[in-house]
């Protein structure tokens, strides 16, 4: 199986969908997870891997450096040998070092059409503006913020969503389930990464 590592840093409810997934789901003799890393020590998502008996790791990146903190994070990561690290609300933007490290294998999700909004906020975004109908984004991770080439985008229907809590709860049911499948379609070859024909590179 391709081994995981699943970076967060803070609740995990991704994390703990796609571990679901791998246990019993479509990743199953697909994927493992190899380790949680955190860049928070304290996050909630951190304790709940502990608790489900995962190899569990944390730097504090607060008051470092990036490049510094992130030759960090890639020495400690290459010691478990990921084929794929996956983030799930891994909350910074990562530098060039970092990216080449693990070139076309490193995963987000992003809780919006990244051509349409980018960083953080996706949901308030989604709620503010009453949309009808969101999606998310499951990308490769290039150096911009939420730049990088889309694997696939899920359809969120929000008519009717009265509250930002009922935008999220929402989303995060989409997040949930095809965060797990657009893995597995990836491992599988089945996706090809597209680059946005919008994109604003020379
Ligand atoms: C999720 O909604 C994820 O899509 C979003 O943060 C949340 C993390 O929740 N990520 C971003 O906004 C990245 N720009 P979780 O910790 O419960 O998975």
């Amino acid at each position: 199986p391709a081994r995981l590592a699943i970076l967060l840093s803070g609740r995990g409810s991704n994390m703990l969908a796609m571990a679901r997934e791998v246990r019993e789901g479509v990743l199953q003799s697909v994927a493992e997870v190899a380790v949680v890393f955190s860049n928070i020590p304290e996050a909630l998502g951190l304790q709940a891997a502990q608790e489900l008996g995962f190899a569990t790791a944390s730097i504090d990146s607060r008051g470092r450096k990036r490049t510094e903190f992130d030759a960090d994070v890639v020495a400690l990561l290459q010691q478990y040998q990921p084929d794929y690290v996956v983030l799930a609300g891994y909350m910074r933007i990562l530098s060039p070092t970092f990216i080449r490290a693990f070139a076309g294998r490193i995963l987000n999700i992003h809780p919006a059409d990244t051509h349409q909004h980018q960083g953080l906020h996706a949901y308030e975004w989604a709620w503010e503006n009453r949309l009808p109908e969101t999606k998310i984004t499951v990308h490769l991770v290039d150096e911009g913020l939420d730049t990088g080439p889309v694997l696939a985008q899920a359809p969120v229907d929000l008519r009717g969503a009265d509250s930002l809590g009922e935008v999220e709860r929402r989303g995060l049911a989409v997040e949930h389930r095809f965060y797990a499948d657009t893995l597995a379609r990836f491992i599988s070859g089945q996706l090809q990464p597209q680059v946005a024909s919008t994109s604003s590179h020379p």
